[in-house]
Parts: C-alpha cells; sequence; structure tokens
C-alpha cells in the first residue's frame, strides 16, 4: 500500500482512538481520528452534528472525510468512526485495515457514562447491540487483519509486528 496508513477500525468503545494514539507515538507518525476531524470541519460536537442534521447528513461528512484521506493522507495510523467502514466499503483503499475485535460485553464494560452521551448510536444498549451484531461481520470482511484487542499493550505489539512484516 503506497499511502502506508494504518486504518483501525472496530465498534464504538473499542479502543481504536486510545491505541491510535499510542501506536502512533511508537511508530513515531501521524495520528488522526475521523470524528475528532469532522468535529473540527463543521466545528459541531458528534451528537449535536446528529440531532441537528441527521444521522445521512453525518454519513456524507464522513465520506468527505475518508475522500480527502484517501487523496492527501499518507504514513498515518487513522483511527475511523464506528460506521465508516459500513457506508464507505472502500475503505482499504486508503491503507492497511486492521479491525480491532471485541466483545458487546466487554465494550459495555468499558464505557463510562460520559463515553455513552457522546455517541448517539449507543443510547439503546440493545439496539446498540444489534448493531453490533451486524457490524461485526462487515468489519471482519472489510479487513487485512483483524485483532482481538484484549491488551493494550499487546494489541500494540501485535500491530507493529504486522506493520514490519
Ligand atoms: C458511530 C461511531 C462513532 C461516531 C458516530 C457514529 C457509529 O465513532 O462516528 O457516533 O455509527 O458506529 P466511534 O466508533 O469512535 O465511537
Amino acid at each position: 500500500m503506497s499511502s502506508n496508513n494504518i486504518i483501525l477500525t472496530g465498534f464504538m468503545g473499542s479502543g481504536k482512538s486510545t491505541i491510535g494514539r499510542r501506536l502512533a507515538k511508537e511508530l513515531d507518525t501521524y495520528f488522526l481520528d475521523t470524528d475528532v476531524l469532522i468535529e473540527t470541519f463543521e466545528n459541531m460536537k458528534i451528537s449535536d452534528i446528529f440531532e441537528k442534521f441527521g444521522e445521512e447528513k453525518f454519513r456524507e461528512m464522513e465520506k468527505r472525510c475518508f475522500e480527502w484521506i484517501k487523496k492527501d493522507v499518507k504514513n498515518t495510523v487513522i483511527s475511523v468512526g464506528g460506521g465508516l467502514p459500513v457506508f464507505v466499503p472502500e475503505i482499504k483503499e486508503a491503507g492497511v485495515v486492521i479491525y480491532l475485535k471485541v466483545p458487546f460485553e466487554d465494550i459495555l464494560k468499558r464505557m463510562n457514562k460520559e463515553e455513552i452521551k457522546k455517541r448517539p448510536l449507543f443510547q439503546d444498549i440493545e439496539k446498540a447491540r444489534e448493531l453490533f451484531e451486524k457490524r461485526d461481520k462487515i468489519y471482519e470482511k472489510l479487513a487485512d487483519y483483524i485483532i482481538e484487542n484484549k491488551d493494550l499493550n499487546k494489541t500494540i505489539e501485535k500491530i507493529k509486528e504486522i506493520m514490519c512484516k
């Protein structure tokens, strides 16, 4: 992959941003988070974007954000929003895709109230669980590598091993 990007996918709360930030530091490279980018472009929080414009508009923003990444971003660790691979299935065109897989019950244990509040699609736990079941297969299908993210340090080491191959 000529862009040398590492793209982290996974469900909300699976640790993409935490791992991405740490990984980028260890690889001495850059880090991007598509949610943060969109919030910066729009000067609005994701929850406000969903409330004011709706999910469809947010997906358009994600697509635009991905187009920019594909064209202009290189040598960067990128954490993408949990829905991005579903709505932008050509994700592999922008880098090596690594799915950080975490069981839904573990995600629930990790999420605190603040984390849930930020995420419009996590307001109803049963609906989030259904979404997880559907998406897990999509993440797997679109990934170059799947890592069971149980331990932050081990996950980072595994990604480094993959990238050094
Ligand atoms: C979403 C995940 C969120 C954010 C938005 C929608 C989703 O990102 O993009 O709330 O559809 O799964 P995180 O995966 O970083 O929580």
